[in-house]
């Protein structure tokens, strides 16, 4: 989730539009955590207040300076700002800045072009559409990249005050959200380091900032039998279902429990070694004791990896048993932080064979918003491939989780 710093001028009703945003789920990726104010009767002051969120006046660029130090945004919206920024302050701000401008650039925009005089400058010219742009900020006042518009007609009855108005409710309060929520998911740290099509089975055990335990298991798939699966809850545990009768497949590779439960631990895996593990553990043996009786799988020419988790009270553990050896990495507990290992690395694929996981697992960031963590990861494991994602965040025996399934069962 990214920290998000608004700067305003005047009444602040973009400012409510994303706090709006925020509330009905149209902003998600990020969350206001300051706002800056060039005037300290600004009525935005009084709807960060209401918000709960911060706010600070901050009359010159110094003073903007130091309070960005202090919070320390990953974005900057100017949503209402009346003044131009100097290059000074640009070139020291490394994170996006964003910009609200009531017109379409590249008219009536630029010095001079602000709240009331733009509207004013529209009626006078006798254009037929105005509307409302946003984009990025750069040295040249209303100059930088454009990201979203949207356009109104504009009526016999018009003044600048309800021009003004209309401009406000049509178009700003519309496509600011929605565009900040689009930089967001562009700017966010990703789970995978690069884009990536084909990932194969993954596992992610850690911790949320907050110190809850947090897993996450996914399938991809591309024959028609993998896409076929759904993970379907057992009670506490997991299994995976086919929709479709289907006998051109190894049953064992393809069904199988993705996690079961053994006392306080969680054992995650892509294959029924969860039952090796499980077996093992219930009969006084160990996470290794088990993993080494077992190899990759028979699958060639891939000869995919068995990736393999367990989550015990104090640390958690992975596993991958690939052609090169059978390899374990252990972790304690890290807030915010989790190890993510998958089974294929990338998507060249020479002679059509999937290359298998290179490496230490990785280090991911794990938020506190369930929900964001799971739609974030959805989303990046791609519409082609993805079959089904779990992701369970538990305190001690409470727990709440969240379930993805391609197909209907
Ligand atoms: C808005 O129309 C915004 O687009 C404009 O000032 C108004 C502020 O309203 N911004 C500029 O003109 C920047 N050049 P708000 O304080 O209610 O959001």
């Amino acid at each position: 989730m990214l920290k998000i710093a608004v700067m305003v001028s005047g009444g602040g009703t973009n400012l409510q539009a994303l706090i709006d945003a925020q509330n009905n789920g149209v902003l998600s990726s990020g969350r206001v955590i300051h706002v800056i104010s060039s005037c300290e009767d600004a009525y935005a002051l009084a709807r960060a207040k209401n918000a709960g969120i911060p706010s600070t006046v901050a009359k010159n660029e110094s003073e903007i300076i130091s309070v960005l130090e202090t919070v320390k945004p990953d974005m900057i919206i100017l949503a209402g700002y009346m003044k131009i920024l100097t290059k000074e302050f640009l070139d020291r701000v490394k994170v996006p800045i964003v910009n609200i401008h009531p017109s379409l650039i590249p008219s009536f925009c630029g010095k001079g072009f602000y709240g009331l005089k733009v509207h004013e400058a529209v009626l006078k010219s006798g254009v037929k559409v105005t509307g409302a742009t946003v984009h990025f900020v750069n040295e040249i006042p209303d100059g930088g990249e454009i990201i979203a518009q949207k356009a109104i007609d504009i009526l016999p009855n018009d003044t600048p005050e309800v021009l003004q108005r209309r401009v406000m409710e049509n178009c700003e309060w519309v496509i600011l959200p929605r565009a900040v929520e689009t930089v967001c998911r562009k700017i966010e740290p990703k789970i995978f380091p690069h884009p990536q099509k084909y990932a194969g089975r993954g596992i992610i055990t850690g911790m949320s900032p907050s110190g809850g335990k947090v897993l996450a298991y996914f399938i991809m798939g591309r024959s028609v039998s993998s896409k076929a699966r759904i993970f379907e809850r057992s009670g506490d545990n997991l299994i995976i279902k086919l929709t479709r009768d289907d006998k051109n497949f190894d049953p064992s590779l393809i069904l199988y429990s993705p996690l079961r439960i053994i006392g306080g631990n969680i054992i995650i895996t892509n294959g029924d070694q969860t039952d090796t593990i499980y077996d093992s553990l219930k009969n006084g043996g160990t996470f290794e004791e088990a993993l080494r009786t077992r190899e990759y799988e028979p699958d060639a020419p891939h000869y995919t990896p068995r990736i393999s988790a367990i989550m015990t009270p104090s640390g958690h553990k992975q596993s991958i048993l690939k052609r090169a050896g059978k390899y374990f990495y252990e972790y304690e507990y890290t807030p915010g932080k989790g190890r993510f290992i998958h089974t294929y690395d990338h998507d060249v694929m020479p002679g059509g064979v999937l290359p298998s996981f290179e490496g230490e697992p990785r280090e991911v960031n794990i938020p506190d918003d369930m929900n964001h963590f799971a739609e974030s990861l959805w989303r990046e494991l791609g519409e082609d491939y993805r079959v089904a994602l779990y992701v369970r965040y538990y305190d001690g025996e409470k727990y709440r989780d969240k379930l993805y399934n391609t197909q209907t069962a």
